[in-house]
């Protein structure tokens, strides 16, 4: 095996620049089951000890709670990490969940940023984008967000290449953040042609496939409060036809080895130094697995091999559920 460092990887033309793997903290406020802060505390100061600078929260994760625990671990080092936040993925009294009204967003950025406790937030997604709003006004409510020194730089979540277009003709977007792996990545393969023209980063959410591409996974593994069990991809007849197409990276890990999961993530580092993916784990070991990951490189043999063995289109099931995936790629 090949170890070299990998340089930091940059936000666009934000000037912000980050590790070349982010933590995804979404799974230490009990996404995927129960989490127990201590615990996550712990896992948040080792990933920041070893090099990781970008972590990914969002409102919506644990109500807050999430926020909450990022002030905990990092308030003493607030200036060495980067933080990711979000907005407009909350349900309302109205039932609506994604809500981009620009006093919406004003309210939430104060909201998260008193949990934060921090002046300011590195990086600021729209969750989810809200269909009833032009993009041009959700943009301009955030680029005043900027102007108030609140937020540094701009992000959107599950944006098709039309509205990014429109999005960075308002103010600058300097990262995308949408699901990328191997296992899912016709939408991200065909937006990234856009972030590249633009000069925009793409943050890789569920880079392992929310765990499958993994291996650790398997039928009735999940715990009954786990989130994934009303996800397509792990359905009892969907489950099995995933994991057969996880052997091939699982042939390739034996190679090198290594894991399945650091080959999943090398893969996607291997596709452009403008792709920061964000696994998440609340386990220890898993976290120091992910980052060594970065400093794997795979042969274009490899990389090769394993794209067309497992073709974009090749998994079984939707990414989410067929009533949200209405909610993405807007
Ligand atoms: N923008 C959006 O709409 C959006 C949507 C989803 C997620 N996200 C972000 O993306 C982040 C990551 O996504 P994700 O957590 O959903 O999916 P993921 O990173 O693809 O997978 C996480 C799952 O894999 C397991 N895992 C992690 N490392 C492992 C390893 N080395 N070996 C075996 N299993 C491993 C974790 O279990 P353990 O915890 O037990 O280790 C967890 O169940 C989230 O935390 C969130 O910040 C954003």
């Amino acid at each position: 095996m090949t170890e070299m460092q990998r340089p930091l990887r940059a936000l666009g033309a934000s000037g912000l620049t980050a590790f070349p793997l982010g933590l995804g903290c979404a799974s230490l406020s009990g996404s995927y089951g129960p989490s127990d802060d201590d615990n996550a505390l712990r896992v948040l100061h080792e990933a920041h000890s070893r090099g990781v600078t970008m972590f990914d929260t969002s409102d919506k994760y644990g109500n807050g709670h999430n926020e909450e625990l990022l002030a905990r671990a990092f308030g003493a080092v607030r200036d060495s990490v980067l933080i990711a936040s979000k907005f407009g993925n909350m349900a309302g009294k109205d039932g609506k969940v994604a809500d981009n009204r620009p006093e919406t967003i004003q309210a939430s950025c104060e909201a998260s940023l008193r949990r934060l406790r921090c002046d300011a937030i590195d990086l600021y997604y729209i969750h989810r984008i809200d269909a009833a709003v032009p993009i041009e006004d959700t943009i301009g409510a955030m680029a005043r967000l900027v102007e108030q020194g609140k937020v540094r730089a701009l992000g959107i979540c599950e944006v098709n290449p039309a509205t990014l277009r429109r999005a960075h003709g308002v103010h600058p977007i300097a990262a995308i953040q949408s699901e990328y792996s191997i296992l899912y990545r016709a939408e991200a393969e065909e937006v990234l042609s856009v972030t590249r023209e633009l000069g925009i980063a793409f943050v890789a959410y569920a880079p392992l496939g929310r765990g499958l591409l993994t291996g650790a996974v398997q039928p009735g593994s999940l715990g009954d409060r786990d989130e994934r069990l009303r996800h397509p991809r792990f359905s009892a007849e969907n489950l099995p036809r995933n994991l057969e197409l996880v052997q091939t990276i699982e042939e390739v890990a034996r190679q090198r080895g290594c894991t399945s999961g650091q080959i999943s993530l090398a893969w996607l580092l291997a596709q452009g130094d403008d792709i920061i993916p964000i696994p998440g784990t609340k386990t220890m070991t898993r976290l120091i697995e992910n980052i060594e990951a970065a400093a794997i490189m795979l042969s274009q043999d490899e990389i090769a091999f394993i794209a067309k063995s497992i073709p974009p289109d090749a998994a079984a099931g939707l990414r989410y559920r067929a009533e949200h995936m209405k909610n993405m790629y807007l």
